[in-house]
């Protein structure tokens, strides 16, 4: 028996698609949004156990109102997942990224109260919560931190700068309709791939396996599994007790230690030779642990991710 009707937009993404997984095999009805229906990109989705009963996918984009109204109707949740995440860097980041996210955050949230959607949950980023120059150094950084938007537009960091203003948005949003949007911030995840192609957090991964990087900065970098994220996500839609932003993180791990790490697991591949030392920042998943979320071992989440990453090839 069906639990709920919820929406996942951008369900043919890396984390996408693991929440969609998450959410069949938890008995969820699933409208996923997908940008070209019946491309080949999106196969792994239909053959996920329950999609044939449970999963639609509908055509929709970030900027078309109506599209989104479309999928959400009828569903009682929605996952807002979709935001524009190149590999590289366009001509026009304005409008190709930060527009999309913006516009597309609230048109969403719009079509939910429209829809009168009972809860959103919508995946902001560690970047809108950790580019802040003015923060103490050395303190913890909770989700009382915010990137500064003009820092990021002065420094060009668009991607940050479109993830901050999507989520603070979102949450002005909430505040003004009283619609009931929980946001979460992920760090940089990994963890095997569901979907064909590569997205920009696995490719980092890649990179460091493959591309021979002579020097790399020794800085902490914040790892969660995309499983995990998964978890997180369902688990502040269902704890009615969920409120706000919510951190997502596992673990902190400086560069080089990682490359270690990875050395040891697998010690073929053509890994950063020297590094070069950076500042570190510390930043805390307290309040999400506190509501029941736990992760995973580091060592799980590189190994599945690189095993996925031999079988499609992309370490050939
Ligand atoms: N990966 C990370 O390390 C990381 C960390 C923190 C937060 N996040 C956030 O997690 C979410 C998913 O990221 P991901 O890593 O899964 O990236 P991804 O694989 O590139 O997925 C992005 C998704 O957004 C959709 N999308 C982009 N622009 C759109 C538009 N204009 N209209 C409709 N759909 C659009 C894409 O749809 P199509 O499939 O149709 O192209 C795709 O499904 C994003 O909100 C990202 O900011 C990711």
């Amino acid at each position: 028996m069906v639990k709920e009707r919820v929406c996942v937009t951008g369900a043919g993404g890396y984390l996408g698609s693991w929440l969609v997984k998450l959410l069949l095999s938890r008995d969820y009805a699933v409208h996923g949004t997908v940008r070209q229906p019946g491309d080949e990109k999106y196969a792994h989705l239909n053959k996920l156990d329950k999609a044939s009963e449970n999963l639609k996918l509908l055509k929709a984009e970030l900027l078309d109102y109506e599209s989104l109204y479309s999928a959400i109707e009828g569903c009682s949740g929605v996952f807002h997942v979709a935001s524009p995440l190149p590999l590289t860097a366009g001509a026009n980041p304005e409008v190709e990224l930060v527009e999309p996210a913006v516009k597309g955050t609230l048109n969403v949230l719009k079509a939910c109260v429209e829809a009168k959607v009972k809860r959103v949950v919508v995946v902001s980023s560690v970047v809108a919560v950790a580019l802040n120059p003015g923060w103490p150094k050395g303190q913890i950084k909770d989700e009382s931190c915010w990137s500064d938007k003009e820092y990021c537009r002065t420094t060009k960091n668009w991607y940050p700068l479109s993830k901050t203003e999507a989520e603070s948005e979102a949450l002005e949003f909430a505040k003004s309709t009283g619609l009931d949007v929980v946001t979460v911030c992920p760090t940089l995840i990994f963890g095997p791939l569901l979907q064909p192609s590569v997205n920009a957090s696995s490719m980092q991964l890649i990179k460091l396996l493959k591309d021979g990087i002579h020097l790399l900065g020794n800085k902490r970098t914040t790892i969660v599994d995309v499983r995990d994220v998964a978890e997180a996500l369902i688990l502040v839609y269902e704890k009615p007790e969920a409120v706000g932003r919510y951190i997502c993180t596992a673990y902190s791990i400086k560069e080089h230690d990682l490359v270690d790490k990875l050395r040891t697991l697998y010690p073929n591949y053509n890994y950063p030779k020297s590094f070069t030392e950076a500042e570190d920042e510390i930043l805390s998943s307290e309040k999400l642990q506190r509501l029941g979320w736990r992760y995973r071992l580091l060592e799980e989440t590189l190994v599945d991710a690189i095993e996925s990453y031999k079988k499609a090839g992309f370490l050939d």
